[in-house]
C-alpha cells in the first residue's frame, strides 16, 4: 500500500477535498482520480495551485474554486518538515499560502510524507519558505536578516525571481531549527510585506508516513 492509496480511506462519498501541491499530493490527486473512475466515489477538489487544478482537469475531478467554498471536509497535502508535534513546514514547491488558506478551511488536514521528512525539530533542512508581496523585497529581506534569518529569493527557470500562483515572490530564508515555530510564524507575518510563511502551526490533524511498503498514521493529540 502507497501513502496515497491509505489517504483514500479518510475519503467519504459526497464531500469537497483540498488538493494540496507537490509529488505526494499529485500521487494522491492520481489515486482519488482512479477511483473515481472506477465509480468509488463522487467528490469536488479545491486546488492549492495552478499545476494542481490542472492535474485534476486532466483526471476529470470536479473542481470548485475556493471562492466559492465556505468550508472543506479533508485535504490532503504533502510537506517539507514535520516534527514529532505534528507541526509542518510546506513550501519548498512554492504554493505555501494557498495551501495555507485550503488548509485553513478545512475540518481534516491530511499531510503525506516520506520518513525522511520527519524531523526532531523544525528548520532541521535549513530552509523557510516566504511568500511576499514583490514591492516589499528589500524591506522584507531586511527585517529578516534582522530577526536573525538572512533570506534569499528564489531563481524561476529563467533566473528571475519566481513568481508564485499569486504573483508574488518567494523568499527562502535560512534557518536552524527552530525553537517556537508559532512564535517565528508571528513575527515574521508582522513584517509589511510578508503575505505568509511556510509554518504550518498546530494545523496537521493526520500525517501518513510512507518508509519502503510500511505505512504508518500519526494522529495530533486533542
Ligand atoms: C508546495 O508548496 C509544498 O508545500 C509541498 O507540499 C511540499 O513541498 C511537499 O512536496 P513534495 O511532496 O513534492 O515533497
Amino acid at each position: 500500500m502507497t501513502a496515497a492509496e491509505r489517504a483514500l480511506e479518510f475519503v467519504k462519498d459526497g464531500q469537497t477535498l483540498g488538493l494540496g501541491t507537490g509529488r505526494a499530493a499529485a500521487d494522491f490527486v492520481r489515486a482519488l482520480g482512479a477511483r473515481m473512475k472506477d465509480g468509488g466515489f463522487r467528490v469536488k477538489g479545491v486546488p492549492t495551485s495552478l499545476a494542481t487544478e490542472a492535474l485534476a482537469r486532466e483526471l476529470d475531478i470536479p473542481l470548485l474554486a475556493m471562492s466559492d467554498v465556505e468550508s472543506i471536509d479533508v485535504t490532503f497535502d504533502g510537506a517539507d518538515e514535520v516534527d514529532p508535534a505534528l507541526d509542518v513546514i510546506k513550501g519548498y514547491g512554492a504554493a505555501l499560502v494557498r495551501e495555507k488558506i485550503v488548509a485553513s478551511a478545512s475540518r481534516q488536514l491530511v499531510i503525506l510524507v516520506g520518513h525522511e521528512k520527519l524531523v526532531a525539530r523544525l528548520g532541521q533542512r535549513g530552509k523557510l519558505p516566504v511568500e511576499i508581496v514583490p514591492f516589499g523585497a528589500s524591506l522584507c529581506r531586511s527585517r529578516l536578516a534582522a530577526l536573525g534569518f538572512p533570506a534569499e529569493l528564489r531563481p524561476g527557470p529563467d533566473g528571475e525571481p519566481l513568481v508564485s500562483d499569486n504573483g508574488n515572490w518567494i523568499l527562502d530564508c535560512q534557518v536552524e531549527r527552530i525553537p517556537n515555530p508559532a512564535q517565528l510564524d508571528a513575527a515574521i507575518l508582522g513584517i509589511p510585506g510578508v503575505v505568509g510563511t511556510g509554518l504550518f502551526v498546530e494545523m496537521a490533524d493526520t500525517v501518513i508516513v510512507q518508509d519502503g511498503n510500511d505505512i504508518e498514521v500519526r494522529e495530533r493529540p486533542r
